[in-house]
């Protein structure tokens, strides 16, 4: 991988959809980051110095710019080194402390301007490195839950690209979720937030689970403003950056803030598959491109994974649309659940929705618990597939171990038909070959930060898969389309 060899105008001039907008100074910037993987850990500062200067190249609005880092990213291995001595139970050592990967990315972006990123910044929360430094300190704040031993960071942990690598979440007292957690990597992108999209900002993602008994399990958000603002450092950091004294809104705002810094491109073109639209024809392997071709046509995937299917979508692989791709749906029964819901959830009440989703099997309703639509029953959100590969297990309740578990799924159309499947799932007809090439495919949206990380990951996997292909089923991926059955009536 690497530019150097790769034709300069290209990245500039060339590329297929959004990357027709990179402008000429983002090439520049392309070229410098060819040099971004001999920076390596060792050189934090010389990272950061590396962002400013970047910045600055670009000439960018000052409001995103991650001043004052350097010295904490200098420090970053020492508080990893001493990290996780007061934590409990089995959670991984040194989510508590923010480590390297943590750290604040450049607002650069693959692809996508930085105006794009810009416009996923409300007026009343601007960046400011303050307020972001506040945000990772509370997002690694295990006081921030009720017994003070699970905090933000326990199910969405750096070192596993934010995630927690388990099917569902485990919170406060080992009280096991309904859902698997999502990477916050991009998350600032996303039009909704969780996997039914029961709410739209990351300001208000972050009041539920700080109030959902199964995760934080705080009586109220008042509860967890009301202990921040006992200790005497957090205090003063609310007054110097708001200028009053901790509250819930404040609180969710500089979470948030943090939040919309964790971009996983962390160089202006980040994964191996991010050179190759830019023009770099070797950045991946022709086992990865014949995915990429899969992908838009025969594997059906740009019907949901992209914006449009009329130009090749490579910034978040969603349509930020909900589907039901016939998930969870034989381990329940949807049609009395739904019955349920309507009875005692308030739609409105987002607080509501989150115990339901969370807590009780009606999780698997998905988005019809936020619209009571029959025709959302059992539908997620797309999500985007960037770091697919190191955010595993797969689906909304963590179901799939591998890649190939996930592509053979979509391979016969879903198996069991539902009334609610989506019209875009159906038999594929892939061969063992083309399913290996998908999933070289998902593999190259890995980040620079998690590439070795990556490279275990898939030959785990590889392994599995080896012997355990629960969801093939060849006959069905190569037979005709089934009726979809008619939903019972109500
Ligand atoms: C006990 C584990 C746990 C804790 C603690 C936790 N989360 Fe999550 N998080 C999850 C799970 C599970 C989901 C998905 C839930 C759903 O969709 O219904 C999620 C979803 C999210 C999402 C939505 C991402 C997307 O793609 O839709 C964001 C953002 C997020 N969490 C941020 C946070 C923040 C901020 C905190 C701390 C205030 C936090 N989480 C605490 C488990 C956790
Ligand atoms: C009809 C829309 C649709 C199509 C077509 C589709 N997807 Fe998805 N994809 C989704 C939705 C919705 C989810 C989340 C579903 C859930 O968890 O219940 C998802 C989830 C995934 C996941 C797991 C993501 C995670 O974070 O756990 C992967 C990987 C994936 N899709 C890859 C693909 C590939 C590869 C193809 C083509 C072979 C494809 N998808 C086709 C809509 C679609």
């Amino acid at each position: 991988m690497g530019l150097d060899d790769a034709s300069s105008p290209v990245s500039c001039l060339g590329g297929v959809g959004h990357y027709i907008t990179l402008s000429c100074n983002s090439a520049i910037v392309a070229f410098e980051s060819a040099e971004r993987p001999k920076m390596k850990r060792e050189g934090l500062m010389q990272r950061t110095q590396f962002y400013v200067t970047l910045w600055l190249i670009l000439g960018g609005a000052p409001v995103l710019i991650l001043g004052g880092i350097a010295g904490k990213m200098a420090n970053a291995d020492a508080q990893v080194a001493t990290a996780g001595t007061k934590q409990q139970g089995d959670h991984d050592v040194g989510i508590f402390e923010p480590g390297p990967l943590a750290q604040p990315k450049s607002p650069q972006q693959a692809g996508v301007s930085a105006d794009n990123t810009r416009v996923t910044i409300p007026s009343d929360n601007p960046q400011t490195p303050p307020k972001i430094a506040l945000g990772q300190k509370l997002f690694f704040e295990r006081r921030l839950s009720a017994d003070e031993t699970v905090a933000c960071s326990s199910c969405h942990d750096p070192k596993k690209a934010f995630t927690d690598g388990r099917p569902v979440s485990i919170g406060i007292k080992g009280r096991v979720g309904q859902r698997n957690a999502p990477t916050i990597l991009n998350a600032l992108y996303n039009k909704t937030q969780f996997w039914d999209g029961r709410v739209r900002t990351l300001e208000d993602q972050a009041a539920q689970p700080i109030v959902n008994s199964s995760e934080m399990g705080q009586p109220s958000l008042d509860k967890a403003v009301a202990r921040i603002a006992s200790i005497a450092e957090y205090d003063q950091a609310f007054r110097d950056i708001f200028g009053r004294s901790p509250n819930g809104p404040d609180l969710l705002r500089a979470i948030a803030s943090y939040e919309r810094t964790q971009i996983s491109f962390d160089s202006p073109f980040d994964s191996p598959f991010d050179y190759f639209v830019a023009g770099d024809a070797n950045a991946i392997d022709v086992s990865a491109k014949r995915g990429w071709e899969l992908f838009n046509t025969r594997g059906r995937c740009n019907k949901c994974h992209a914006l449009t299917e009329e130009v090749r979508d490579a910034t978040n692989f969603t349509d930020n649309d909900f589907h039901n791709i016939g998930i969870g749906i034989i381990r329940h029964n949807v049609v009395a659940l739904a019955r349920q819901a309507k009875q005692i959830i308030n739609s409105e009440d987002a607080a509501s929705v989150d115990r339901a989703a969370i807590q009780t099997d009606m999780s698997a309703l998905g988005r019809f618990l936020v619209t009571k639509n029959e025709s959302d029953t059992a539908s997620f959100k797309t999500p985007n597939l960037r770091n697919i590969l190191v955010t595993g297990p797969y689906f909304h309740d963590g179901s799939q171990l591998t890649l190939w578990d996930v592509v053979d799924h979509y391979n016969k159309g879903a198996g069991l038909q539902n009334p609610y499947l989506d019209g875009d799932i159906q038999p594929l007809a892939l061969t063992e070959g083309d399913i290996d090439d998908l999933v070289a495919f998902l593999a190259s949206l890995t980040s620079p930060d998690y590439k070795d990380q990556g490279v275990i990951e898939l030959a785990r996997q590889r392994e599995l898969a080896r012997t355990n292909r629960p969801q093939r089923d060849t006959a069905r991926a190569f037979g005709p389309k089934s009726a979809r059955p008619t939903p019972p009536s109500p």
